[in-house]
């Protein structure tokens, strides 16, 4: 008659024998006592010449010593009952030498008071190929877009360079305002493409309070003046992403070209004001100069100008607001949620 006991046991048997991972146990001294059908397909040994050995043929040679102690600091490590695992990338060996990397869980349990361990193996060669394969891929990929991006500044820099060659050398006002306009227009967005563009990789987004004062910085440095411009600002941390910054670099330097071509004639005490705000999800900007002033109630209908049109499209382009306010010089307050 066959017992219950029997019956599980072959049951048991069977399952570890079809189990697509390699199941190895040891008796509490080390010695295998299962080395299922998986173990034989990955080390390459039958299970006959591994049952009662040691485990020494199938580890590195410079695991060998240190894989008894490793085991029976394992053993110790827990209280008597304790099942657990250890997950971590270790090396095999097979019977042909080669070596190759895999993951385990390690179990113990205790039979008749005896410690017995049970490694799951699985062998991740292929994974590791893969992971290698896909790093070198996305590294390929990260050089490639650094060189997009490095090639994109240069071409922005020839082109702001350009522009400001033609308009030094235009012979009408019209034509060097004009080809001034359009280098501030580059320069705008070369200031935003090298703020994001830093520190080698490509952000997606950036702080106002990095980006602000350099964009106003280096807007206002590319008209020729003659008496030193005050830049004030007062710039909340908040960070936006690209898609906002850009249209706001633009809305920005139109508002300082205006500032820098019709404002100041003829002042000296010369100043560009620009604060940012961050509150209920809602960024606001408020741009002031102290200039000779301009005011309109819809700068959208009464705008003759293409700088002040683009601004109005562009502060649609980002669901905003815009409005003016009346000031000593010229004052306006733009409002778009984040
Ligand atoms: N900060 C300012 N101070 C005084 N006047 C201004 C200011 N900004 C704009 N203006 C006036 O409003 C007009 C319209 O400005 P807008 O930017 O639309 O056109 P523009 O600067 O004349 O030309 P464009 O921007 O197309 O090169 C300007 O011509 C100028 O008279
Ligand atoms: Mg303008």
């Amino acid at each position: 008659m066959v017992t219950q006991k029997e019956i599980q046991s072959v049951h048991l048997s069977e399952i570890i024998d079809s189990a697509m991972d390699a199941i190895i146990s040891l008796d509490s001294e080390f010695r295998v006592i299962i080395f299922n059908h998986a173990a034989e397909q990955m080390f390459g040994y039958h299970a006959s010449e591994m049952l009662g050995k040691s485990l020494k043929k199938i580890l590195p040679t410079d695991v060998q010593n240190k894989h008894d102690e490793i085991l029976r600091r394992f053993i110790l490590t827990a209280s008597p009952n304790y099942r657990g695992k250890t997950h971590g990338k270790i090396r095999g060996v097979r019977s042909n030498g080669e070596e190759f990397p895999i993951e385990a869980a390690i179990s113990k349990s205790q039979i008749d008071n005896e410690i017995i361990l049970t490694a799951i193996l699985r062998d991740v060669t292929e994974e590791r190929k893969n992971n290698l394969k896909m790093e070198g891929l996305l590294k390929e990929n990260d050089y490639i877009l650094k060189e997009i991006h490095h090639r994109v500044k240069n071409n922005m820099f020839t082109i702001f360079s350009l522009l400001q060659m033609q308009s030094s050398e235009a012979s009408s006002i019209e034509a060097k305002d004009s080809l001034i306009d359009a280098a501030g227009r580059v320069r705008s967005m070369m200031t935003l493409y090298d703020k994001l563009y830093r520190n080698e990789e490509m952000l997606q987004s950036l702080n106002l309070k990095e980006y602000l004062p350099t964009l106003t910085a280096d807007i206002v440095g590319i008209f020729p003046s003659t008496s030193p411009i005050q830049i004030e600002t007062d710039i909340y941390d908040v960070s936006l992403s690209i898609k906002q910054l850009t249209p706001l670099g633009i809305i920005l330097n139109e508002f300082i070209t205006n500032s820098m071509k019709h404002a100041f004639t003829g002042r000296e005490n010369r100043k560009i004001k620009i604060q940012a705000f961050f509150e209920n999800e809602t960024v606001t900007i408020v741009y002031e100069d102290n200039g000779v002033g301009f005011h309109e109630d819809n700068i959208a209908s009464n705008s003759r100008g293409f700088g002040l049109q683009m601004v109005n499209l562009l502060v649609s382009q980002l669901n905003g607001t815009i409005k003016s306010e009346k000031t000593e010089g010229t004052k306006f307050i733009i409002e778009f949620k984040i």
